[in-house]
């Protein structure tokens, strides 16, 4: 990241750049997005032709009195996502989305990822209260066992082939996911596939009435876009992901698909019963941000990044910005065999303002219900903070586009603040543009929006925030029982890669 390895930019550009950061929204391609839009070049399917695809929950290779152990290969395949064209991808097991890992609270998860790209990779668990050296740190690497250590790979860690993550899992029910965490390189890996779903599961949840077993479905939402041959669009200046980093100039904000998938299928229909579901809507897109809405169906939103809220809320739309979870249930108990729901964008155009669809199949007996209390959520108490952190999260602008947090680039070597294990910090998100902000180690809670109530989507324990142009957020965050270096970051992955993340040191 220190060597400058981006072309220089001519006048020309530099003028059309800080117009683009000083002007208007209007440059910075669809309404409510900081991205622009890439356009597919394949003939795109019709909607609502491909049932939703689960993906499979994996099964340990071996378990003892205290852990369940996985292996998971990394590697390229090729796969079916648009009917009738192969696309190559990056895939855990080969899959997109990779198998859905699940795991009880309190109990050990290890999981033994083996390398067989052409690329290192970095495995991170998103929502995770993991140990520093299993968190996927961007320069932890594993690198396949022919890679030529030829640069310098920011003083991490590296491991040849395969690398051992371990999750003690110490932490409540909730939708957690893994995805790809390399320096520089974060965007294009998920792009090409490397996301998975990463469920914890606890007795309090499960003594609950809630939809579950088929009922209970994961909705990993993303936008792609796809060349003539099947092939994934997407405008990396170094396509083989080995040297340079980085999108070609326009695309710096961001990278839009115009093609909406749901565990992998476009524009997908899953048939319901008239019953009660569960769905554990996650944003993986790179920079896409949804509003969601199911006209005539209000979502009972129960759930956010870090499980249950106290007590559901009925939304009549959810706007979900990348990396953000909501657990929501969807009651079609009153909707009659033969209905169809779906599922809008209200951030889209054309295309983009449909996800999907339900189709009501049949009558079915149901005993889940939305219980009034759901779970505790203890309040961290601004009141107690031993301090105030401020976060600027700014283009740079200059000869060479960059994203940066209190003015600097990310370095891995730099620690940019230290903070103490149990201790109450309130942090303040400040922002230029739309910025999803995501910390890892421990979630927060939003306490307020320019300096008004949070919005409802904030409610629960959150990891990341959706910070909107030109707005302050202000959370509350205690970071427990793992020392050492941690990130926070933007989770709009062109950003990210473009140095938008800093380093805390919990200690
Ligand atoms: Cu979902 Cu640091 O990432
Ligand atoms: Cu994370
Ligand atoms: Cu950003």
């Amino acid at each position: 990241m220190n060597v400058s390895r981006r072309r220089f930019l001519g006048a020309a550009g530099l003028v059309a750049l800080g117009a683009a950061s000083f002007g208007s929204l209007a440059l910075s391609g669809a309404a409510g997005q900081t991205a622009e839009l890439m356009r597919s070049r394949a003939r795109l399917p019709e909607p609502f032709r491909v049932p939703l695809p689960i993906p499979p929950v994996a099964r340990p290779v071996r378990s003892d009195a205290s852990a369940d152990y996985y292996e998971i290969t990394q590697r390229e395949a090729s796969v079916e996502l648009l009917p009738g064209l192969r696309t190559k991808i990056l895939g855990y097991e080969g899959m997109f989305p990779g198998p859905t890992l699940v795991s009880h609270s309190g109990r050990r998860t290890v999981v033994t990822h083996r390398n067989e790209l052409a690329v290192p990779t970095a495995v991170h668990l998103h929502g995770g209260h993991t140990p520093a050296d299993s968190d996927g740190y961007p320069t932890d690497l594993v690198v396949p066992p022919d890679w030529d250590m030829m640069h310098d790979m920011g003083g991490g860690t590296v491991a040849v082939g395969h690398r051992d993550y371990t999750y003690p899992c110490d932490q409540r029910a909730a939708t957690l996911w893994y995805h790809d965490h390399r320096m520089d390189f974060t965007g294009p890996s998920v792009y090409r596939g490397l996301s998975g779903f990463h469920l914890v599961r606890d007795d309090e949840e499960a003594a609950l009435p809630l939809p579950q077993g088929d009922r209970d479905i994961p909705l990993m939402i993303v936008d792609r876009s796809f060349d003539a041959d099947g092939s994934f669009l997407y405008p990396a200046v170094d396509p083989t992901m080995r040297v340079l980093h980085g999108v070609e100039d326009d695309y710096m904000e961001g990278v839009l698909g115009d093609v909406l998938l749901v565990n992998g299928a476009p524009w997908p229909e899953l048939e319901v019963e008239a019953a009660r579901y569960r769905l554990r809507i996650l944003n993986a897109s790179n920079a896409r941000r949804y509003q969601l809405s199911v006209p005539g169906v209000p979502f009972a939103h129960i759930g956010s990044d870090g499980g249950l809220l106290a007590r559901p809320a009925t939304l009549s739309a959810l706007t979900v910005a990348p990396g953000e979870r909501f657990d929501v249930i969807l009651d079609f108990t009153a909707h009659r065999p033969g209905s169809t729901l779906t599922v809008r964008n209200g951030l889209g155009t054309g295309g983009t303002a449909s996800v999907m669809r339900f189709r009501v199949t049949r009558r079915a007996t149901d005993d889940s219900r939305v219980p009034a209390r759901l779970s505790s959520v203890p309040r961290l108490d601004p009141a107690r903070a031993v301090r105030t952190r401020e976060w600027h999260f700014t283009r740079e602008i200059g000869d060479e586009p960059r994203w940066l947090i209190n003015g600097a680039t990310f370095d891995p070597r730099r620690i940019d603040a230290d903070v103490s294990l149990g201790d109450v910090e309130v942090w303040r998100f400040v922002s230029d543009l739309h910025h999803p902000v995501h910390v890892h180690l421990d979630p927060f809670q939003v306490l307020s929006r320019q300096g008004a109530a949070p919005a409802p989507e904030d409610a629960g324990w959150k990891d990341t925030v959706d910070v909107k142009p030109s707005e302050y957020v202000d959370v509350a965050v205690r970071f427990g029982d793992y020392a050492g270096k941690y990130l926070m970051h933007c989770h709009n992955l062109e950003h990210e890669d473009m140095a938008m993340m800093a380093v805390f040191r919990a200690g």
